[in-house]
């Protein structure tokens, strides 16, 4: 019997193809270290049972109907608006993500993010690396101070809540706006669930955590940035959608807000001009994930549902179980 084929369409972390080969499915790897093009990505994954595939390839209807026996599809990633869910499901083919394994590498990343742009470290660094570090000076990159501050979360989720957690370390209060409650969190740090209004108008530090979906689109627009302090700083490690980048850019632009951290951005890997143009905007290649740790325990985690999804059996990170009802009652 012929092996069943599986492509992973990035270089991924040895690990995750040693499983797959244990499965004694032939595993064939993107050979480019770059995103493949949706048409290469389809010609590649054509004949294929399994994918293993990135937050980078877009999993749409138009590349699913050009599958032929495609079996399972693995994503790297915990987010997955990369994937037309719906469209996988219509076609029985399950979908698996990595939730859980990133947690604390993406919290560590926000508030590298949140110290970095309160405390204007890559602006002083720079301006060291001129050659312009003259003396000690008592006004030189004069930050915030975060003891006393208040954290407003929006999204406390897994890693959400692994960010609040960090929080109570460096003495900030903690405030968040989800639609559920979150008893742990409150109960770890004394938070106080508000509403998405009040944690803007009441945070020094907003961090966002919440997926990408139609309702969390430009999630903070104009209005939002309105109603922040003039001395807030924004941190995004979710999606880069969840911002109305250009409204961000004026917003910094003009004072409106103090600064921002972003890891994620509205096309990525594109990013807004006027953005990198800014002082008080530091600016990540969507890196929040990224600890030699974190990856490999993602794409274990990907290739082992991968490996279920093959063997017929149900992949414990399944996100459309609706498949499997499906399924059983084909069979
Ligand atoms: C995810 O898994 O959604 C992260 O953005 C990857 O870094």
């Amino acid at each position: 019997m012929a092996p069943t084929k599986v492509f992973i369409s990035r270089r991924v972390p040895e690990d995750a193809i040693a499983v797959l080969r244990r499965t004694g499915a032939s595993v064939t790897v993107n050979p480019h270290d770059r995103v493949l093009s949706p048409a290469e990505l389809v010609r590649a994954a054509r004949g294929k049972s399994g994918l293993l595939c990135l937050l980078t390839d877009t999993i749409d209807r138009s590349f699913l109907d050009a599958m032929d026996g495609l079996r399972g599809i693995a994503l790297m990633a915990v987010g997955f608006n990369n994937v037309d869910l719906a469209a996988a499901s219509a076609r029985l083919i399950p979908v698996s993500n990595t939730p859980g394994v990133l947690t604390d590498a993406v919290a560590d990343l926000a508030w590298a993010l949140l110290l970095a742009t309160a405390r204007r470290i890559p602006e002083a660094e720079r301006f060291l690396r001129r050659g312009r570090f003259r003396a000690w000076g008592p006004m030189l990159f004069l930050g915030g101070d975060l003891r006393g501050k208040t954290l407003g979360i929006a999204g406390a989720g897994r890693i959400g809540a692994a960010v609040g957690r960090r929080a109570t370390g460096f003495g900030l209060k903690v405030i968040y706006a989800d639609g559920k409650r979150n008893a742990d969190l409150e109960k770890e740090t004394g938070a106080r669930r508000v509403s998405l209004s009040a944690l803007l108008a009441g945070s020094d530090y907003v961090t966002l955590h919440v997926p990408l979906t139609p309702k969390t689109l430009h999630l903070i627009g104009p209005r939002e940035l309105g109603r922040m302090k003039q001395s807030a700083c924004l941190i995004n490690t979710s999606r880069g959608p969840v911002v109305d980048e250009a409204a961000l850019a004026r917003a910094l632009r003009d004072g409106r807000i103090a600064g921002a951290g972003l890891d994620v951005f509205e096309n990525e890997p594109r990013v807004h001009p006027e953005l990198l143009k800014l002082p008080n905007v530091v600016l990540l290649p969507h890196i929040g994930s990224a600890t030699v740790e974190t990856r490999t325990r993602m794409a274990v985690m990907a290739a082992e549902n991968l490996a279920a999804m093959l063997r017929g059996e149900r992949a414990k990170n399944c996100i459309n179980p609706e498949v499997y009802e499906k399924l059983r009652k084909v069979t």
